[in-house]
């Protein structure tokens, strides 16, 4: 055990036919997550005590969980410590944790992971690409300003949009035109 580094590790969460991006935090020997309340993962882990965390490097992947569901096909069923459990076949490496919701807040829960069972099943080199981090942080600002259309989170975006078209590669660009269509801000190319 132990694939997850300290700090937060951005990873597509699979809970029963459902995939989203997520943070889990790895600090002091111990794993969380904070949910905001609302999402299905949140639903599920309350439901079923479960989750995985996929490690997963596809930017088209991370904008599509983010902004949509997978079809029930999208998932590998695996039988861990009792639970069956939903996990990304394309994921490099994958984590299956126990998981109890140790404090309620207004907005959000915060759940405490125990994992069960953990698989390197196709580990790849992935050299540094400004053009994916900035998808991923694209993505997560998406998510909120879908919610409130805050200009400032509208300028975030915008900057790192600008990196994906100037740093990433054929991934990120189709990453990038997903994005901008689910946050409905497509730009036309100028004639
Ligand atoms: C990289 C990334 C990390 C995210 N981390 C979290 C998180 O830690 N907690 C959370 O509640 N939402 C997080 N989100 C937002 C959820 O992925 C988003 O709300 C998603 O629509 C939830 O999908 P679901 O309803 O299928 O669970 C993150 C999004 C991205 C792109």
């Amino acid at each position: 055990m132990g694939l997850l580094q300290e700090g937060i590790n951005e990873v597509i969460a699979t809970t029963w036919s459902n995939a989203a991006p997520m943070g889990i935090i790895h600090r002091g020997g111990e794993y969380r997550m904070v949910l905001f309340r609302g999402s299905h993962t949140a639903m599920n882990i309350e439901r079923w005590g479960w989750v995985v965390a996929n490690i997963v490097h596809d930017p088209v992947l991370f904008v599509r969980t983010a902004f949509s569901d997978l079809p029930d096909s999208a998932f590998v069923e695996e039988e861990v410590e009792g639970f069956l459990v939903h996990r990304l076949p394309g994921a490099e490496a994958w984590i299956a944790f126990d998981a109890a919701i140790e404090h309620r807040a207004r907005e959000s829960l915060a759940a405490i992971l125990s994992p069960m069972k953990e698989v390197v099943v196709s580990p790849a080199v992935h050299p540094v690409n400004r053009g994916y981090n900035s998808i991923i942080e694209a993505s997560v600002h998406g998510t909120r300003y879908l919610w409130n259309k805050d200009p400032g989170l509208r300028g975030l975006i915008d900057h790192h949009l600008a990196l994906v078209r100037r740093c990433g590669g054929p991934k990120e660009l189709e990453a990038l035109a997903l994005l901008e269509g689910y946050l409905g801000i497509r730009k036309e190319p100028q004639a």
